[in-house]
């Protein structure tokens, strides 16, 4: 009777295997469907595309246009309803998904040309980035005016990917009609695979983003995504390949076998099922390739994965050949029936990349036979990936040479390149239009010497265009680390090896560069120990290009959470407020006329490789409020959750709004979390919401980041809150000035330190700090270029230079 039961329960446990094993259902923790631009859900085969409008938390778009169309040109696809719809961008948008498990996932992008009222959208012209990479330049790319689904395979490990679409001026329009972000096994890309060109090992694949650009069924029929396990497609490769009459169809009937960490995520049964292999033949003197040729692109690296399975022999060991990619050798004398456990019908894969050359834009892969004797020519295919690899970029990082001293060796190469050519005063724009400057210049130039004094003075340098296409190999695209409203950024390496950050705007007109010119006088004059420095710029050929200074630690953001950077004790994090407080407080007061920065966030704080804090991306920031009204960046400016409350009641953002969004920067570096947090509890979502309650009443220790939480003395955690509280106010005029915040948090430090093993004199610091905080404000300004032209109020900030200066992180 036991012995019944037992077999009773191995019956019942073969067969929850069973349905284990062949339900095809992977399913995918992280699983968004979206349909974009639509008003009601769209069921396609078993899956659920969401309207983005039902779906609040996830579009950020300043304005968008929800756009439909009975054109039924897109029937022959899986999916045509998904091409009906499509929501329409006019500037920088976003979509922003949680994502519940790092790693690898799909992203897939559907795009339909399709003309809606007065809209065409075959005009638009735009990017698609996400955090870390171009997934898109420049749409429409190849495809013109047909419906394409896009793929991208990307590993994600931040908490969130926020996919951003962009138009690439502004007159076009960017587009999307659905998406989807699904996870994948992380097993799926194995790190290493061959390089055939060099034979040894690319290293790194599990952090790459790829872009599917070739995914063929050998010998098989279109597979739709309903049939494979991760809804890919793949089409057939008759048309792929260059000789057909070497090659015969074959399909099989029977099981697939997938053993030693094969899955049918990998591929599905269908693709292994069937091959193209080699005609037969009965000699061995007959001896040809099969070959598959695709359209690549000239010096880009590709990964391909290639699989097998053999289906076409009746025993072991009969079945042996070569693999070529482009003019090389694979794999000589392949023995499938070694591959993988002795067995016919199972399935494996092989992965390679290839690197074409900059003149070839030709890819192929060649089955032929192996030279082994005593085997007839044979050989098979069953599938074959081509995935494009993307650029990926980290909008600050890479080792950071000492820019200080590169810019020196810049401006003493560049000058001695001008006093040869007797052009100096062509050398320094900023100088032309100041007069004062240009005299202290012009002798700084002709003797040729005084690099020092040049850069003491603070005036942007002016790079020639040649200078700046060397340092970005032509603004070559592999070296695009970001897309904006204004153009692109690029890293540049200059001639002495030290990276900068270039950002090159849109070609303007000749009043547009007149405008350029006026700001960089502006900007030029914004140095400070706590700012991110501009080196300089170029104007050549109607050229508006900047040139930054790089942040070797990233931003603050990345060190507070979604990063596996060691946690920041409570003294760094302080250390770094007060230095942002710094850089600030110097744009509000350091000149004539306060100077807002408008985006305040710690994704534009940067750290250097002492973790010294510096503000970035104040080019946004406007000479006194009045110039608010210019709706375009102030449309696009501000982060959202950031954003001071005021700014909707008044429309006007002012010093104030500052110290607002840094009253949430506060927090973040408190709780370690992001501002918006769409996957927590409604009263979580907001984080300035959330913690101003803790704070008023008294239980701000509840929610400061678990890492550091035993380190805070309470009065300086106490005393920090009632700053955080003040920043926070719902009327700007009750908020600080963002000198006070500092003394503030000066005093916070110095409450963590107190008998904390300090010195005695911090205690003296105390209390003298109000003189001393003053002191120290001067002494800041000092480093500031006393100017001539103090009158900056009449600078009016053109939108053309705003936009130049739009950032891309966001
Ligand atoms: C599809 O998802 C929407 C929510 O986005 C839901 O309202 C709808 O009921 C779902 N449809 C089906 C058939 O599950
Ligand atoms: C587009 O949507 C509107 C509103 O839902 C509808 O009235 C119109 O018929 C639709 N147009 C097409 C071409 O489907
Ligand atoms: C839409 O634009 C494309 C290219 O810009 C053009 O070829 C096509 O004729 C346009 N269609 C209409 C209806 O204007
Ligand atoms: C798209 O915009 C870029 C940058 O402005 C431009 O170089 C390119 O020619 C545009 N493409 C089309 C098809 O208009
Ligand atoms: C848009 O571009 C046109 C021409 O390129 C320019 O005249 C106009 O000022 C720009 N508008 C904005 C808001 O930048
Ligand atoms: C990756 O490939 C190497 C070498 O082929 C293998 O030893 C390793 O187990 C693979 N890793 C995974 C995760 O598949
Ligand atoms: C795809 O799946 C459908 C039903 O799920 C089936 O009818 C069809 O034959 C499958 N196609 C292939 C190529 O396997
Ligand atoms: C070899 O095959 C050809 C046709 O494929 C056939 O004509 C010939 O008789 C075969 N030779 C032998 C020895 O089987
Ligand atoms: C197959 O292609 C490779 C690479 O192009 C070439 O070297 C080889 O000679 C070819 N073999 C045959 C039998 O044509
Ligand atoms: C690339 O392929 C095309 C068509 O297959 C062929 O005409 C051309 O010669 C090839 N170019 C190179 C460099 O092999």
């Amino acid at each position: 009777m036991a012995a019944r039961n037992l077999q009773q329960l191995f019956l019942f446990a073969m067969l929850i295997i069973c349905l284990v094993w062949f339900s095809n259902a992977f399913n995918p923790v992280d699983n968004y469907l979206i349909n974009c631009g639509s008003s009601s859900s769209t069921i396609i085969g078993s899956r659920n595309f969401s309207a983005d409008i039902s779906l609040s938390w996830t579009l950020t778009a300043p304005k968008s246009i929800m756009a439909n169309t009975s054109s039924n040109s897109v029937s022959s696809f899986d999916t045509p309803a998904l091409y009906q719809t499509a929501r329409i961008f006019t500037r920088a948008s976003s979509y922003t998904f949680p994502i519940k498990r790092q790693g690898r996932h799909f992203v897939r992008l559907y795009f339909f040309p399709f003309i809606y009222q007065n809209i065409n959208l075959t005009s638009a012209n735009f990017t698609v980035s996400t955090q870390d990479t171009v997934l898109l330049y420049g749409y429409p790319t190849r495809e013109g005016a047909t419906a394409v689904r896009k793929e991208y395979s990307v590993n994600i490990a931040h908490d969130q990917l926020i996919i951003s679409f962009a138009p690439l001026s502004n007159t076009s329009l960017a587009f999307v009609n659905a998406i989807e972000v699904v996870s994948v096994p992380n097993n799926l890309i194995n790190d290493t695979a061959q390089t055939v060109n060099s034979r040894s090992d690319y290293q790194g694949l599990s952090e790459q983003a790829f872009e599917t650009v070739y995914r063929i069924n050998m010998g098989g029929p279109y597979v739709g995504p309903e049939n494979d396990t991760l809804w890919r497609i793949w089409v057939p490769d008759k048309k792929f390949i260059l000789n057909e009459h070497f090659a015969v169809f074959k399909s099989y009937s029977g099981s697939i076998f997938y053993e030693g960490g094969e899955t049918r995520e990998i591929a599905p049964d269908v693709i292994y099922n069937t091959a193209t292999e080699l005609a037969p033949t009965n000699t061995s003197n007959a001896r040809f390739n099969v070959t598959w040729h695709f359209d690549a692109d000239a010096g880009s690296t590709y990964f391909i994965r290639l699989h097998f399975c053999d289906i076409v022999s009746k025993a072991l060991f009969e079945l042996y050949f070569d693999i070529y990619i482009n003019t090389y050798m694979a794999v000589s004398d392949v023995d499938l029936s070694t591959i993988n456990s002795n067995i016919l019908a199972a399935a494996c894969y092989m992965d390679f990349v290839m690197t074409m050359t900059d003149s070839s834009s030709n890819l192929t892969v060649s089955i032929g036979p192996s030279s082994l004797p005593n085997f007839l020519p044979d050989g098979i295919l069953n599938g074959l990936e081509i995935l494009k690899m993307r650029k990926q970029w980290k909008l600050i990082g890479g080792a950071l040479a000492l820019v200080i001293v590169a810019a020196c060796v810049v401006c003493i190469m560049i000058r001695r390149k001008k006093a040869g050519k007797k052009q100096p005063s062509k050398t320094w724009s900023p100088l032309s239009i100041n007069g004062i400057m240009s005299q202290s210049l012009g002798s700084g130039l002709s003797d040729g010497t005084n690099a020092r004094m040049a850069l003491n003075a603070n005036f942007g340098l002016r790079f020639s265009i040649s200078a700046l296409q060397e340092a970005t190999n032509n603004f070559d695209e592999s070296c695009v680390i970001g897309v904006g409203g204004f153009g692109k950024v690029y890293k540049g390496v200059l001639k002495d090896d030290s990276e900068v950050a270039v950002k090159r705007g849109n070609p303007k007109s000749q009043q547009g560069l007149n405008e350029f010119h006026t700001e960089i006088e502006l900007l030029s004059r914004l140095r400070h120990r706590h700012l991110v420095s501009l080196i300089g710029y170029c104007d050549e050929r109607n050229e508006m290009i900047l040139v930054y200074e790089y942040m070797e630690n990233g931003t603050l953001k990345n060190h507070l959470y979604g990063s596996n950077l060691p946690a920041l004790s409570w003294k760094q994090r302080l250390e770094i407020c007060i230095g942002s407080a710094r850089g600030l407080h110097y744009l509000h007061t350091g000149q004539a006329k306060a100077i807002i920065h408008r985006d305040v966030k710690s994704a534009n704080i940067l750290l250097d490789k002492d973790l010294m804090a510096k503000v970035a991306d104040f080019g946004l920031s406007k000479a006194g409020p009045e110039l608010d009204q210019t709706h375009v960046s102030t449309a696009v400016k501000g982060s959202f959750g950031y954003l001071d409350p005021e700014y909707y009641r008044r429309q006007q953002l002012t010093d104030k709004s500052d110290v607002y969004s840094f009253g949430v920067v506060l927090l973040e570096v408190l709780c370690a979390r992001p501002v918006i947090d769409p996957t927590l509890p409604r009263e979580m979502v907001n984080l300035a919401e959330w913690a101003i309650k803790y704070q008023k009443r008294g239980e701000l220790d509840r929610i400061v980041d678990s890492r550091i939480a035993g380190t805070i003395r309470p009065d300086s955690l106490r005393k920090f809150g009632e700053t955080v509280e003040k920043c926070l106010a719902d009327c700007g005029v009750d908020r600080p000035a963002v000198g006070d915040v500092l003394w503030n948090l000066e005093y916070v430090l110095q409450l963590q330190e107190v008998d904390g093993g300090t010195e005695v004199n911090s205690i003296n610091r105390i209390s003298g700090l109000p003189t001393q905080m003053h002191h120290m404000s001067m002494l800041e300004s000092e480093t500031v270029r006393e100017s001539g032209a103090s009158d900056s109020s009449d600078v009016s900030m053109s939108k053309v230079f705003s936009q130049l200066f739009q950032s891309q992180g966001r």
